[in-house]
């Protein structure tokens, strides 16, 4: 059950090539962790070393399907030299194909029995994972998971992985003005909705209007917006289930069924997508 597909990159090719000489191993890789202050760089042999690191059992992996264990070492401790007090704060998990998860940093934080609680998992040396459903490398060498991700409304895009850099940054909206919707629009436009939807579930493959820091799917506002050369009822396919529009072997967009979009969300993120052309900035 491939949610994510992403392409290929060059850590996935040097595994490869790699592995065509050493018997399958998982190879030590390096984890930077930027908390706005300094730059920390870790590795795969010190994250497991930490006393922190247990093994946790993952039901509904996002990434893998089914029920998976992982050695793995709470988010929150991680993140624990971030600044506190900004609400909107967010923690940037960037992987190495261009995937850029935009994760509230209070959802990286929350713990207790009630709610989600994030881990980085670690692909150990000797213990390679498996390749991902359709492609030819796995998600090590750190993956994102989620225990109980419906308690505190996880997106799927928050499943990360193939990571390489923790960091601390601002809302995306504080960070990217241009992606933000007209102050004077009603608080109930579906616009606001999908803006919100947008962050959660787009802005980790798209940018829009040059917001973001994704290079993996186009931007969605320059040069020009699908809403302006997609048919209404094609976009909304295209969106529900890319592959019905159009499909090709190196197709990366995944398809957001409405368990995972509502049909309000998806109106909304389309009342953003129009409203955002009245809203275009220069390249
Ligand atoms: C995992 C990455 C990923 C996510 C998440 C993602 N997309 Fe995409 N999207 C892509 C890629 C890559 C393409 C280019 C076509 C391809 O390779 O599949 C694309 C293409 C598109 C296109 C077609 C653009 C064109 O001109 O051909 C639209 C529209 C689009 N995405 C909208 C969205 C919306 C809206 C969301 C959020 C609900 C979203 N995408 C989430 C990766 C993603």
């Amino acid at each position: 059950m491939p949610i994510r597909i992403r392409g290929g990159n060059i850590a996935g090719t040097l595994g490869v090539l790699l592995s065509l000489t050493i018997a399958p191993m998982a190879l030590a890789a390096p984890l930077t962790i930027e908390d706005g202050t300094q730059t920390v760089r870790t590795e795969t042999e010190a994250l497991l070393a930490r006393p922190d690191r247990i093994e946790v059992t993952i039901e509904r992996d996002v990434a893998y399907g089914g029920t998976r264990r992982y050695q793995a070492v709470p988010l929150e401790a991680l993140v624990a030299t971030f600044p506190s007090g900004d609400p909107d704060a967010t923690l940037e998990a960037a992987a190495l194909d261009g995937f850029a998860a935009q994760i509230p940093l209070a959802l990286a934080r929350s713990s207790g029995p009630a709610a989600a609680r994030g881990w980085l998992a670690i692909e150990a040396p000797g213990a390679a994972w498996p390749a991902l459903p359709g492609k030819s490398e796995g998600a090590g060498p750190f993956y994102i998971v989620w225990e109980r991700p419906a308690a505190s409304g996880v997106t799927q895009e928050y499943w990360a992985y193939q990571v390489a850099a923790l960091r601390y940054v601002p809302s995306p909206e504080r960070r990217w003005p241009q992606m933000t919707v007209d102050a004077a629009l009603p608080a109930d436009h579906p616009a606001r909705l999908g803006l919100r939807t947008f962050v959660g579930t787009c802005l980790s493959c798209h940018r829009i209007n040059g917001a973001g820091t994704a290079e993996m799917g186009p931007d969605l506002n320059q040069p020009m917006n699908p809403t302006e050369y997609f048919q209404a009822d094609a976009l909304r396919r295209f969106i529900r289930d890319p592959a019905s529009v159009r499909t090709w072997p190196d197709r990366k967009m995944p398809g957001f069924a409405p368990d995972q979009i509502s049909d309000a969300q998806l109106d909304g993120l389309i009342a953003y997508l129009e409203h955002m052309v009245s809203r275009r900035t220069a390249r």
